[in-house]
Parts: C-alpha cells; structure tokens; sequence
C-alpha cells in the first residue's frame, strides 16, 4: 500500500467538461429532460463481456453500468462498498444497491444486492446514501428513495435502512422499516433533494446534509436529529454557494492539521480542519473547499484562501465523480473512493456489456513524513494530469493527509 506511483491514466483522453456530457450518467438534475427511464424490465443482458479496457486495481463488477460508490465502511472484519447498479445492463437503469467486501481493498467479494426497490418510499429507485455506525458498533444507512414515477412532491424522500443480523459480518440481509422515509422534503426542490452524507454527531444531536439546489445555487441542506428517526431541518443551509447547478453527493469531515491519520466523522477540537466537497452535476467534477465548521450555527464556512466554486480545488482532474469517504476506525485512516466512467457512448458500453468503475481508494497514510517525493505537497495528491499536479496552496494549508494511489494496470 506504500506505494507512491503517481496515478497513470489508461483510457483514452477523457473529455469531462462539456456540459453536453450531462447526460451520460442518464441520472437526475440537469439530464432530466433526456433521461431514459429504464423501470421496464430487459430481457437479460446476453452480450459477452469483453476484456477490453477492463482494469486491474480498480473496483469493477463482473459486468454490467455502476455509477456512485456508497455507504462505504468498515464492519467486522470487512470492508463494506454498495454501489449504484444496474442488474439488467451496461447503460444506467434498474437502478439498486449492489454489494462487496473486501479485507485489503483491492480484491472484493461480490454478495446479494443489499437495497433493491421494493416499498412504496423507494418504489422507483434506490439512489445514492451513506452509512453512520451508530454506537454499540451499529450500521445505519441513509439512501435516497424515488417514490414516484414523476418529479412532484414526495418523488426524491430520504430512507434509512439496517442490518438484519448484526452479528453477521457480511451484513448481507438490510431491513427497510416501514415507518419511512425519515426525511421528506418540504419546500425544496423535490427533483434534487438526495444524496444524504454519513452523519456526525455533536451537541445532543445527530446531523447530516443532503444536497440540493434552488435555480443555479447548490445547497446542502442541514437536518439533526436526536435518535436518528426524527430528523429536523435547519433554518439554514449547512453550506450554499450561488452560480453552481445542483449538488450532489456532498461530503464533509474532519482531517487532523497536526497528526497524519485520519479522523472520525464526528471530531471536533483545535486541531481540526474541515473538508467539504460537492460534486457539480452540471460538468461532473467533485471539488473541495478547507474550511472550518462552526457548531454554535451548525455551518461550514470555507477558508477565506479556499476557492469555493467552479475555480475550487478538485480531488482529482480526470474523470471522477460522486466520490465518499469513510473512516477506517482500524487503521485511522479516512478513505475515499469515487466513481469513473470511460466517457464511452451508451453504444460502446453495451457492446462491451459493462461500464464504469471505482477508483481504487485513496488514503491518508502515516507514512507521509517520510515520504520525500510528496514533501512539498499539501492536501490531497491526487491528479491525472501533469500540469494538475501540484494544486494545493502550500502557504495556508497545513499537511492534512496524503492519498496515496498505484499505478494502474490495464489489460
Ligand atoms: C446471524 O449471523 C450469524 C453469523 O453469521 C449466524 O451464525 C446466525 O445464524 C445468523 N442469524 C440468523 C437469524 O440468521
Ligand atoms: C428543480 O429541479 C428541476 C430539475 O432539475 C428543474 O427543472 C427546476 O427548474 C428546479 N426548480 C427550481 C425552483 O430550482
Ligand atoms: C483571511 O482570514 C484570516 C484569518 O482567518 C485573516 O487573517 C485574513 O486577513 C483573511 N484574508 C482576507 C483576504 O480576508
């Protein structure tokens, strides 16, 4: 895992920019209008999968589209990753929660789908969410639920779902209890209202955001709760930035300004810097702003040398997007993963019979002090790009962790 190989990028030029390319996740926001609902069943996908570009690191089922990594976390052994999947094709879909684990990250093992539309609150789709270990070593999951078929009042609700057996390290059987969705929206956009973060926890409550957007300003709307059934929304948004399209997959944590290791969802103290990132459904890039978090108001606010906005930071300048991070409580390290697709038509990606895949996780790393080639490097490390290489702002971060990431092997 020490291995400090710049990242090489295998596919072919990777073109994200153009807003023309809104459409090839085919999922909500600004692709509404030529989404391709596909809640009819297929016939069974019969195209021979093709070897082609598949890749050798990186997190990729057998077959089939995959989009957002979620809930990732650490559970008995196991590393767990859920991810947005479509059973019946290579082009998005069907759309349900597909499952893996994996004890070093890198080779995973594929179980039953662990969230699959069944209720009236998730009916029409299982989108993106998170996962909070509730105390006791308890997982809990927040997703987002399509309850109608279209965009009105109650279509985007927010879903919690838990084990079935606790002592099963797998956690391969989850219950969604009858008595969601926990988090309905009330005057926000109902067709961009989704995407809830882990959660964190701090003065009597539990928090978390859930992305949003009103015209062009991204929104993470904040909501606490006492006991994770009742959630409430703030009177303000945890975090807004005007001119920026919808937000979606937002996620914020700590990172420690004087260790090297990771950091738990719910740290707070002196040392403690923030991180918030969105991703920007307009041109799909997930950028980042240091900030701190103020916990009398609940709100983020970004350091007055941190870009918020399309000039912000990215975690990465290839194609990357909808990316999580999670806390590995055994290893105290926080790890983040996100997702890629080949920038391949709908054509293309049936005609190989699969599309998309996850980064293989980066993480912050305790070797960093040690490690002379990135000394002079700040935050994240993380580019595809030469000339993206070097893109923190040494004079006003300090070292906060290091993701790490191996060369890629292509066959
Ligand atoms: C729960 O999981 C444990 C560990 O895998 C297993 O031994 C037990 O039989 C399971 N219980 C049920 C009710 O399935
Ligand atoms: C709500 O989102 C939809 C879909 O992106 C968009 O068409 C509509 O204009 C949005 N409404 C407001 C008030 O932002
Ligand atoms: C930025 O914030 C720091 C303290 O947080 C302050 O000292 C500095 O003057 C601010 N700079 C600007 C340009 O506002």
């Amino acid at each position: 895992m020490g291995v400090t190989i710049r990242f090489i990028w295998g596919f072919p030029l990777l073109i994200f920019l153009l807003p023309t390319l809104n459409n090839f996740d085919g999922r909500d926001g600004g692709a509404m209008a030529s989404h391709k609902l596909h809640f009819v069943e297929h016939t069974e996908n019969l195209v021979e999968v093709k070897q082609v570009y598949r890749t050798g690191y990186h997190f990729q089922p057998k077959k089939n589209w995959i989009n957002d990594p979620n809930a990732p976390m650490y559970y008995k052994g196991f590393y767990h990753l859920f991810y947005q999947y479509n059973p019946k094709g290579a082009e998005w879909g069907n759309i349900v929660w597909a499952h893996s684990v994996s004890t070093d990250l890198i080779n995973w093992i594929p179980l039953e789908h662990a969230i699959v539309p069944s209720k009236p609150f998730d009916k029409y789709g299982c989108w993106s969410g998170s996962a909070t270990i509730l105390p006791g070593n308890k997982p809990v999951i927040i997703y987002t639920g399509i309850a109608k078929q279209k965009s009105k009042p109650g279509y985007q609700v927010q879903n919690y779902a838990i084990p079935a057996n606790y002592s099963d390290p797998y956690l391969r059987k989850w219950i969604k209890p009858d008595n969601n969705p926990i988090i309905k929206p009330v005057h926000q956009n109902v067709s961009s209202f989704r995407d809830p973060t882990t959660a964190w926890f701090n003065n009597g409550h539990w928090k978390l955001v859930i992305g949003s957007k009103n015209n062009y300003r991204g929104i993470a709307y904040l909501y606490r709760s006492r006991d994770f059934i009742k959630w409430t929304k703030a009177k303000h948004p945890f975090h807004t930035k005007s001119d920026v399209g919808m937000w979606e997959c937002p996620d914020f944590f700590p990172v420690s300004s004087k260790g090297t290791n990771g950091l738990d969802t719910s740290a707070i103290g002196g040392d403690v810097k923030y991180v918030f990132k969105a991703s920007l459904d307009m041109t799909r890039f997930d950028y980042y702003t240091i900030g701190t978090y103020d916990l009398v108001k609940d709100k983020y606010i970004p350091d007055n040398t941190s870009v918020d906005g399309w000039a912000g930071l990215r975690y990465d300048y290839g194609n990357f997007y909808a990316s999580k991070t999670f806390f590995d409580p055994i290893k105290k390290r926080r790890i983040l993963t996100g997702w890629a697709s080949e920038s391949s038509t709908a054509s293309e990606d049936i005609a190989k019979g699969w599309a998309g895949i996850h980064l293989r996780p980066w993480f912050c790393d305790s070797n960093f002090e040690t490690d002379r080639e990135y000394e002079d490097e700040q935050f994240f490390v993380m580019a595809n790009t030469p000339q993206s290489y070097r893109f923190g702002n040494p004079a006003t971060m300090s070292r906060h962790c290091l993701f790490y990431t191996v060369v890629d092997l292509y066959h």
